[in-house]
């Protein structure tokens, strides 16, 4: 009697889709925010600063699995025409409600950065919070870049991060358990030094209208550790100058283990 109880105290739903987004799209602004901020605020100084530098005019570019929109709104705030793109419609259902809720118009599409195509060029494509070692593949991550080199304009920039091996040597190891009012999120993360490959079980108890049920849902998400040598020479494949490239830790205030990020600056030659 007590174990049917408790086990109607939950609903357990399986997302079986990688990398598909569909629950964790739910408290993903919330979870960030318990890791102190997003990470596109933390990385938004990082970007105006490489603009500046670069002296690029910008009027139209890309966030490239734009994920909830949040730097695609902040980007729109500062007058740019941004377009957003990801393959998850839970992630761009929040991102479309976030944009009409500041009162931005961004049109937000749902496609594959292996393969996303627009009407117009755009003079800057972003890519951030690890979007690009969601790729499992070597020939996935040539499509991305060749499809970024495709939809921008001569002398445009494709900013990005990835995650390196630090990253996933040290984070990606373990379990790690997050609280907050409405859910509770345990990631088990593993990294295979063989494969280069990374994933992360996501177990989600998340409270059904506010009151004392949760419903379970379990979701994977996999990453790739991408060498070096893999992403100059996928980049000079798809035409373009690497103009810097930084290893960087923006989490510094709460993880203290030295670089774990990646940041890259190209430009699509002229
Ligand atoms: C860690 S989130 C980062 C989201 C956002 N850039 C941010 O900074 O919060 C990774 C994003 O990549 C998206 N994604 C994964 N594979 C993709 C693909 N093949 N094409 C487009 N988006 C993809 C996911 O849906 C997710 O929104």
């Amino acid at each position: 009697m007590a174990m049917t109880t408790c086990n109607s105290l939950f609903a357990i739903r399986l997302y079986r889709a990688v990398n598909s987004y569909r629950y964790l799209s739910q408290i993903y602004d919330q979870w960030e925010k318990l890791m102190g901020a997003s990470f596109s605020m933390l990385i938004f100084p990082k970007l105006q600063q490489v603009l500046e530098r670069t002296h690029r005019p910008i009027q139209k570019m890309v966030d490239l699995a734009c994920g909830t929109g949040t730097m695609a709104i902040a980007m729109a705030k500062m007058g740019v025409e941004v377009i957003g793109i990801d393959l998850s419609e839970g992630m761009l259902e929040k991102a479309r409600a976030k944009a009409k809720k500041a009162g931005l118009s961004i049109p937000f599409f749902c496609q594959d950065m292996r393969s996303f195509s627009l009407t117009e060029k755009v003079d800057l494509i972003t890519s951030f919070y690890d979007s690009l070692n969601h790729l499992l593949t070597p020939e996935d991550l040539q499509q991305a870049f060749d499809a970024v080199a495709r939809n921008l304009n001569p002398g445009g920039l494709f900013i990005f991060d990835v995650n390196n091996k630090n990253c996933f040597e040290k984070l990606w190891q373990g379990t790690s358990v997050f609280h907050h009012e409405e859910f509770t999120l345990i990631l088990e993360n593993t990294f295979d030094e063989k494969s280069l490959r990374a994933q992360s079980l996501s177990t989600i108890f998340r409270r059904k209208d506010k009151g004392p049920l949760f419903e379970k849902a379990i979701e994977l998400c996999e990453e790739r550790y991408y060498p070096d040598e893999v992403i100059y020479n996928g980049l000079n494949v798809a035409g373009f100058n690497v103009l810097e490239k930084e290893d960087f830790n923006p989490f510094w205030e709460i993880i203290s283990i030295g670089p774990v990020k990646e940041f890259w600056v190209c430009e699509k030659q002229r």
